[in-house]
């Protein structure tokens, strides 16, 4: 059995979460779109893991982890993630994989995120700063890309990098009146990155299709959420990859045939960080409550994190972009104690109704949210693992979604540990 997971909403999900759940019954978890503007939290007995570039299988021992094709690896991060998990006896030798051909961020990408954004003032996208777009810009660019296998010969690596510090000394100068793209600085950090990771880099589409031939399971874990895609997304508050199941193929050389489950994963609510058209946020004291209760504060860059009820319209949409086949609801237990709960069932777009999601932002940006309203529940559903032993209001307000997404929910969330879950048999 292999499966994919992705985020049917705006990211933070629980991707991580499920991804650890359902990593116990893989050999392979594969990351395919992305970088370290990711955090995927797993929760064991406790004990807290926040990852960004590592796949979340890593805290499974045994489990290979492979970075594909379709990330941009910051090797700060990805070293520091190595050393962190081999501190905490997670050690990732001999079970590591990153794509030869996965694009390396440098410190220069960093700096163009931030300048970039500041110079937006408030037409800013509110980026995580960790120089993804800049780096996507230049591997679609072509000319200036750096990509894991450049690695191997530092002295090519090192003649290229002078010309790419000249254009970006020029272009920063010009256009922020800074320059300091300094190539042999980054040479440097190259080198050492080169030391502790080219042990790792290999050819992970070969891998992943010899794992297929072996008849291993494989997971793949989709990073930020469907509507941050870059094509499908509310664009242009988006990330700069196919962050729904769209980019998983193109991300890892595997083509969708091999998937057998396209899992969704969403959470009770919608949360949403960084700017952008959000119809259901609630900018008031139901959002604060839910952040309060829900910690929703960005596990990359700790900002808090924007909430609103559940959008049917905008998960649905997901679902289908995805072919989705089946649904993981996270955050049950957070919406506990409110007397009535609302779900978005339908947009009013200009006086016409619709559940199709708009992909003009536009029309996003005008929409008003048509609610169904549904009674709440007051129990604490943090030790509850059978789905019969849940209040009746709770089964009906999960029944209630999953019929509007059309697709069956067969996990649900109730805490953050890896075994605060309830799994449900659905035909
Ligand atoms: P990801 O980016 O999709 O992996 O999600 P994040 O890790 O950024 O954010 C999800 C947060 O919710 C993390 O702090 C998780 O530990 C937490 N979490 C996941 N599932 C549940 C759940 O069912 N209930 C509660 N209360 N917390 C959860
Ligand atoms: P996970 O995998 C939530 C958002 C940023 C910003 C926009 C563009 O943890 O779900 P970027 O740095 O990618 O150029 O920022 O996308 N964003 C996320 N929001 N969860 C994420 O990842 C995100 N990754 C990017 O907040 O609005
Ligand atoms: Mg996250």
């Amino acid at each position: 059995m292999n499966r994919c997971i992705i985020g049917l909403q705006w990211g933070d999900e629980g991707k991580g979460k499920v991804v650890d759940i359902l990593a116990e019954e893989s050999d392979v978890v594969v990351r395919y779109a992305g970088g370290a503007n990711a955090g995927h939290t797993v929760s064991i007995g406790g004990e807290k893991f926040a990852l960004h570039l590592m796949p979340s299988g890593a805290v499974r021992p045994g489990v290979a982890c492979v970075i594909g094709n379709g990330v941009v690896v910051d090797p700060e991060v990805l070293i520091e993630e190595i050393d962190i998990l081999a501190k905490r006896g997670f050690s990732l030798d001999g079970r590591l994989y990153v794509s030869a051909a996965a694009h390396v961020v440098l410190d220069y990408h960093k700096h163009e995120d931030r300048l970039r954004e500041a110079s937006l003032g408030r037409d800013k996208i509110g980026t995580t700063a960790r120089g993804i777009g800049p780096c996507y810009a230049d591997k679609v660019g072509r000319t200036f890309a750096v990509r894991m296998a450049d690695l191997k010969d530092l002295d090519a690596l090192g003649a290229k990098l002078a010309r790419i510090a000249e254009y970006k000394n020029r272009v920063f100068q010009a256009v922020y009146g800074t320059a300091g793209v300094n190539a042999e600085a980054i040479l440097r950090q190259c080198r050492a990155f080169r030391a502790k990771l080219w042990p790792f880099v290999c050819d992970t589409t070969r891998f992943l299709h010899e794992a297929i031939a072996a008849s291993k399971r494989i997971l793949f874990e989709g990073a930020q959420g469907s509507l941050l895609d870059i094509d499908h997304g509310t664009f242009p508050f988006v990330t700069s990859s196919n962050a729904s199941a769209l980019g998983m193929s193109a991300g890892t050389g595997v083509p969708a045939r091999y998937v057998d489950r396209f899992v969704g994963v969403i959470k009770a609510y919608s949360t949403r960080v960084g700017a952008g058209p959000f119809p259901t946020e609630q900018n008031n004291e139901i959002g604060a409550r839910i952040r309060e209760r829900g910690h929703e504060y960005g596990t990359t860059t700790g900002r808090p994190r924007r909430c609103g009820w559940f959008d049917a319209v905008a998960a649905a949409y997901s679902a289908r972009i995805g072919g989705v086949d089946e649904v993981a609801m996270m955050h049950l237990d957070t919406l506990a104690g409110m007397e009535s709960l609302s779900i978005c069932r339908a947009y009013r777009i200009g006086g016409a109704e619709t559940t199709f999601f708009p992909s003009d932002a536009g029309d996003l940006a005008r929409a008003e949210c048509v609610y169904e309203t549904v009674p709440g529940w007051h129990e604490d559903l943090s030790g509850v693992r059978r789905y019969e032993d849940l209040p009746a209001t709770t089964r009906s307000y999960v029944d209630r979604i999953e019929s509007l997404l059309g697709v069956p929910i067969v996990m649900l969330g109730v805490g953050p540990d890896r075994c605060q879950v309830v799994t449900r048999n659905r035909p």
